[in-house]
């Protein structure tokens, strides 16, 4: 009897590091007609990232995982310098999801001496995030198009965690005729709500019982902004009051905004959505949550 995957350990994930390779790699399997899945991470992988995984595990032939902690897109260099790193546990998860490939580049192979070129997409870059963030949106679309032009597959998967980015990718990947699919996967929580992030593992545990607030205050916001009757100044004024009153201080921005292009509303009465970020301490935590019955579709169009 032959081990199938699910049986016995994982074998070792083939782990690229050079721009070349993972070209060669990734065009031989679509020369032989296999599909490509891309799955771009920072790494520190957990049920989230692997929901995106599995997603592209259950669409394409192949799939490929990206780890890369982009300089580009962190405004502050102690967040950098603070992002956990754990390649070999997350080679592991890979390993047991049966990923095919691991593309694991250093800085010089993506950002060689010299290095100039920019992506920005500025409609949608410049509220929530791209707002309090300045170059994030920046960083991301840059480097979310050179890993799509390196690897050239059949589909890319994107968390709905990070809507902004989501949108942010689409637009840059019809603005550039890039051409790939950009799949959204529903935000994967924890139990009492909480949005899976790597930034989860910085609350103290005190503020680990606090920060379910976040998603709950959303949803009642939700609640009664569905339909598009109630005007929604009021209902976030009252939102920043029970964020606040939950501990989280201070509220970078909690906003009603279109689900496809992000323009502010004062009511959810086209496809809207809910946007927060919020700090605990010195962990900063973002959450989205669509309206229902404000006419939006679950994904954005793709
Ligand atoms: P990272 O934060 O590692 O996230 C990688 C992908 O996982 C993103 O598409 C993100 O939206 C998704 N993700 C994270 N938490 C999730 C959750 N709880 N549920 C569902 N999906 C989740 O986002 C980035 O990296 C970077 O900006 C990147 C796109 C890799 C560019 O550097």
């Amino acid at each position: 009897m032959t081990a199938s995957a699910s049986e016995g350990p994982a074998a070792p994930l083939l782990t690229l590091r050079r721009i070349a390779e993972l070209r060669e790699a990734v065009a031989g399997w679509r020369r032989a007609g296999e599909s490509v899945g891309i799955v771009p991470t920072m790494g520190a992988l957990h049920e989230g990232h692997l929901a995106l995984v599995r997603r592209a595990r259950d669409h394409c032939d192949r799939v490929v995982t990206t780890i890369f902690v982009n300089p580009i897109q962190f405004n502050r260099p102690d967040d950098l310098s603070a992002y956990p790193r754990d390649e070999a546990r997350d080679a592991a998860k890979l390993a047991a999801l049966s990923v095919d490939l691991l593309f694991a580049p250093p800085v010089e192979e993506v950002y060689p001496e010299g290095y100039q070129t920019r992506v920005s997409v500025p409609g949608l870059s410049d509220c929530l995030c791209g707002a309090v963030r300045p170059g994030h949106m920046e960083g991301v679309a840059t480097v979310v198009a050179k890993l799509l032009l390196q690897s050239l597959p059949d589909r890319a998967y994107f968390g709905e965690k990070d809507y902004q980015q989501l949108l942010v990718v689409r637009r840059m990947v019809r603005d550039l005729d890039i051409p790939v699919r950009i799949e959204a996967v529903a935000t994967v929580r924890e139990a009492d709500g909480l949005a899976l992030s790597s930034r989860n593992l910085l609350l103290t545990s005190a503020q680990r019982t606090q920060a379910p607030a976040l998603f709950r205050v959303l949803q009642a916001l939700a609640a009664r902004l569905e339909g598009g009757a109630v005007p929604a100044q009021d209902v976030l004024e009252q939102g920043r009051a029970e964020l606040a009153a939950a501990g989280f201080e201070p509220i970078d921005y909690l906003e009603l905004r279109g689900a496809e292009s992000l323009e502010p509303l004062d009511r959810a009465e086209r496809p809207a959505r809910l946007f927060v970020a919020a700090w605990l301490g010195a962990v900063r935590l973002i959450d989205n949550l669509e309206i229902a019955n404000s006419g939006a579709s679950r994904h954005p169009p793709a």
